[in-house]
């Protein structure tokens, strides 16, 4: 059986690059596998949370991954904080990892920066607790970012070393899937920044909350170059590039074909092409995000149906890991 587990981490608004580069491929993988998609709320709180905007926060990711097409009679989305198997399973894991391990963590050095003793120890152990998130669920195969293979290389060792003190299988080692036609997308503002939900312009990304006319304001501001035409010594072009990448990515075309399309245009004319795709492709979503968010309560009831899919499943796990163990 091969099964999926990934998870969102529910941190204000969820944007294209979120939704090209993850979401779009979570949809997708629903033909193959059994799919579990947690909303990280644990994960979240590594930095405070004011607790309103992760309530909002939560509800907005799941409305979000029920707009982008994922297939609530298939697959479970729920609240990684409502399944308490995750917490109970990352204790026991810590006490299976090394700390030369989690030093190696360079998204830890990176976050607690110089600021060494300041820094949280849920921070630190966090990839020990992602390593329960899958572990639990005995996920198979696991969709993540280039920023978080590092962690589930770390989930691999950790199960490694449960398996060998107890010396059975019992956890699979979880495969990365880095998705071959994943788009890392870039600022609208700046070509050489990633698209991020933190990031002080809200020019700077398109949100999955944006309706047409945002859409379209916010690609006509787009930072441009003065090159003449498009095609033009695109390496040294970040955010033409970029925008480029985007038209290819979301009309379902190679960059090659996008170059051919819009042979001898300018910046302008690719912007428009770009914006018309965007709004055809986007529209369905967005509206779709916007009607969900106006009923929390619908949105309130899918999460508690996947938890209790999940809750089934982690149970599971967790009795069997307990007697593996020792506990009476
Ligand atoms: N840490 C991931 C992120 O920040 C989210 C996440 C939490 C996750 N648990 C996971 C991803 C388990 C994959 C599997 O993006």
């Amino acid at each position: 059986m091969k099964r999926i587990l990934s998870g969102v981490q529910p941190t204000g608004n969820l944007h294209l690059g979120n939704y090209l580069g993850a979401i779009r491929n979570w949809v997708k993988l629903q033909d193959g596998y059994e799919c579990l998609y947690m909303v990280a709320d644990l994960h979240a709180i590594t930095v405070p949370q004011e607790p309103d905007s992760l309530r909002k926060a939560v509800r907005e990711v799941t409305a979000a991954l029920i707009a982008c097409g994922i297939d609530l009679e298939k697959s479970a989305i729920f609240n990684q904080s409502a399944v308490s198997a995750h917490s109970e399973l990352a204790w026991i894991l810590g006490c299976h990892t090394p700390l030369g391990w989690l030093n190696r963590m360079t998204q830890f050095k990176e976050k607690a920066g110089k600021h060494r003793e300041e820094a949280l120890l849920g921070l630190y152990s966090y990839p020990v607790l992602m390593a329960a998130d899958i572990l639990v669920y005995k996920a198979t195969h696991v969709p993540v970012g280039e920023d978080q293979k590092q962690h589930l290389e770390l989930s691999r060792d950790i199960a490694g070393a449960f398996n060998r003190q107890y010396n059975t299988e019992f956890f699979p080692l979880p495969e990365p899937l880095i998705l071959g036609d994943a788009t890392r997308v870039m600022s609208l503002r700046d070509g050489s920044k990633k698209m991020s939900k933190s990031d002080e312009s809200d020019y700077s990304r398109i949100n999955l909350t944006d309706d047409a006319d945002a859409i379209a304001k916010k690609i006509k501001k787009a930072t441009s170059d003065s090159y003449p035409t498009v095609g033009e010594n695109l390496e040294n072009r970040p955010e033409a590039a970029n925008l480029l990448t985007l038209y290819a990515s979301l009309k379902g075309v190679t960059r090659e074909q996008a170059l051919a399309e819009c042979a001898g245009k300018n910046f302008s004319g690719l912007k428009q092409m770009l914006t018309e795709v965007a709004v055809a492709h986007l529209s369905p979503i967005t509206r779709r995000m916007r009607e969900l968010l106006a009923a929390p309560d619908y949105i309130d009831q899918v999460l508690s149906k996947g938890v209790a899919r999940a809750r089934n499943i982690a149970g599971g796990t967790m009795q069997e890991v307990k007697e593996m163990i020792g506990f009476l």
